[in-house]
């Protein structure tokens, strides 16, 4: 089956049984993607190179070299892509634009570039779809990078300027705007692991993005909400579940600490708490983040949102012992790299016995439903913000018959058991609002490159034939049926 819109849908593998469980009917389900994992057509309608264009293409930094100059073509296949969802019946697509589409070199606005964003977003409101736009998925102008990326405060000022551009065009069509895509990546595996673009190696640049990079989100959020008070704004943090391997043991706890710390709160406490906290503080004291935190900045990124995304695909066992495998190790794509962590060297994750996705990331989901109940009452909840998974998915190994189509029933299986761990966060009474998979299609897995397949439809990268797998026919049916099977 190709990407046919008229296509009927295969019949599910299996029937409605009795343990059969309700998905609330205003729970809203979906998929997601990103511009530079999906796009292609680097250099059409005026767009210039963003860091990823740079660094894709600087050899041994992607598996086999891959890059996204085509990937998944969907800057002209768009409409079939949009078509092709609808078929699924999906409620939401949560996409992102590209920065160096809209203003090439971090510049003026670039029409040409907004006009292919109205095309999609058009497209998406007439196919029934809510579109759920990202501003910034890791894809910075490089001539921005060229003047110091986000360890430079002037970037701030150029995403702003972009920001508005991308709403002025878009607003009275995409209600749900969230600023960042999991500042984490960008800042610490992209300028202190070195694994992503930038590829740049230092903790204390890491540290001096990550402030920036929230300094950006607030300022967006403020100067969006002069704008429309009636919009829905936030951001997508990327969390883990840090369990200590021997919760009796302080050097266990402090390691687990020091991983939630750099990955968690850092984000989560500036937020909702308007300040860093004091242990991260601590912890990275010799970095120099303070000396990068002005006057205001804290009350400025604390400016109050409406959404939380959440992206989460496991946990992780951390000690402070090295099982053999440390942290940037599980973390790295195609090459060795060193932690992102900028003062977690001595925190290793330890293998727990779980099965694992083609990432070799544990799949784990009451890791999910702890990690909701967790944010809802820590963060979100006194903070009357909603949650939404924005992103959860797997890669694993697919293997297509002569048709394309790929039986993924361990995809299937880990959807469902996300799915079911979400509404067990709704059952302890955590307002969970939505859940997009990550991802619709099969895409440039960045480091990874093309080598990972996250896609519940599947990509021939050499015909760019699109082919519903088997977790894409479950999913349509649960969307359909509004009942998840166990
Ligand atoms: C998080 C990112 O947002 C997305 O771009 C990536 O492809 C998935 N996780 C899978 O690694």
């Amino acid at each position: 089956m190709t990407a046919n819109p008229t296509t009927s849908l295969r019949a599910p593998a299996r029937t409605l049984v009795a343990q059969a469980r309700p998905v609330p009917q205003d729970f809203v389900l979906g998929v997601a993607t990103a511009a530079y994992q999906i796009e292609g057509a680097r250099h059409v309608d005026g767009r210039t190179d963003s860091i990823w264009d740079t660094f894709a293409h600087t050899p041994g930094a992607v598996v086999h070299g891959d890059t996204g100059d085509v990937a998944c073509e969907h800057y002209t296949r768009y409409a079939a892509d949009v078509a092709l969802m609808q078929s699924l019946g999906m409620q939401s697509y949560r996409f992102s634009t590209s920065w160096a589409r809209v203003c090439p070199d971090g510049g003026p606005l670039n029409a040409k570039g907004l006009d292919f964003y109205e095309r999609l977003v058009d497209s998406l409101v007439e196919a029934g779809i809510a579109p759920w736009l990202t501003l910034y998925h890791w894809d910075l102008p490089q001539a921005l990078e060229d003047r110091g990326g986000w360890t430079s405060r002037e970037t701030v000022d150029r995403f702003v300027d972009y920001s508005l551009a991308v709403h002025d065009r878009l607003a009275d069509r995409v209600r749900t705007w969230t600023t960042l895509n999991e500042p984490f990546c960008s800042a610490f595996l992209g300028y202190t692991a070195g694994m992503h673009a930038p590829g740049r190696t230092s903790p204390a640049a890491g540290l001096a993005a990550a402030h920036h990079l929230m300094l950006a989100h607030g300022r967006v959020v403020q100067e969006l909400r002069v704008r429309d008070a009636s919009l829905e704004l936030g951001l997508t943090l990327n969390f883990t579940v840090a369990d200590p391997v021997d919760p009796s043991d302080p050097r266990d706890v402090d390691a687990a600490r020091r991983v939630d710390g750099q990955m968690n709160r850092i984000f989560l406490d500036p937020v909702f708490r308007g300040s860093y906290p004091v242990d991260l503080l601590e912890d990275v004291r010799h970095l120099g983040l303070e000396d990068h935190i002005m006057d205001g900045d804290l009350a400025v990124i604390s400016t109050p949102i409406d959404v939380l995304g959440v992206n989460y695909y496991n946990g992780e066992a951390v000690g402070h012992e090295r099982p053999g495998s440390a942290l940037d190790d599980a973390l790295n794509g195609g090459r060795r790299t060193r932690s992102p962590f900028p003062a977690a060297d001595s925190a290793f994750r330890h293998p727990r016995g779980l099965p694992v996705t083609a990432m070799d990331w544990e799949i784990q989901p009451e890791g999910l439903t702890r990690l909701l109940v967790r944010l809802h009452e820590e963060y979100a909840g006194p903070a009357a913000v909603a949650l939404h998974v924005t992103e959860n998915g797997a890669a694993f190994d697919d293997v297509a018959d002569e048709e394309g189509f790929v039986d993924d029933r361990c995809r299937t299986a880990y959807v469902r058991a996300h799915l079911g761990a979400v509404l067990d966060a709704v059952d302890a009474g955590v307002p969970v609002r939505g859940y997009f998979y990550w991802s619709l299609l099969d895409n440039f897995e960045w480091a990874w490159g093309y080598a990972k397949r996250f896609g519940i439809v599947r990509v021939d990268y050499d015909t760019q034939v699109r082919t519903p797998k088997a977790s894409a026919l479950d999913y349509a049916r649960i969307i359909a049926t509004r009942q998840l099977l166990p």
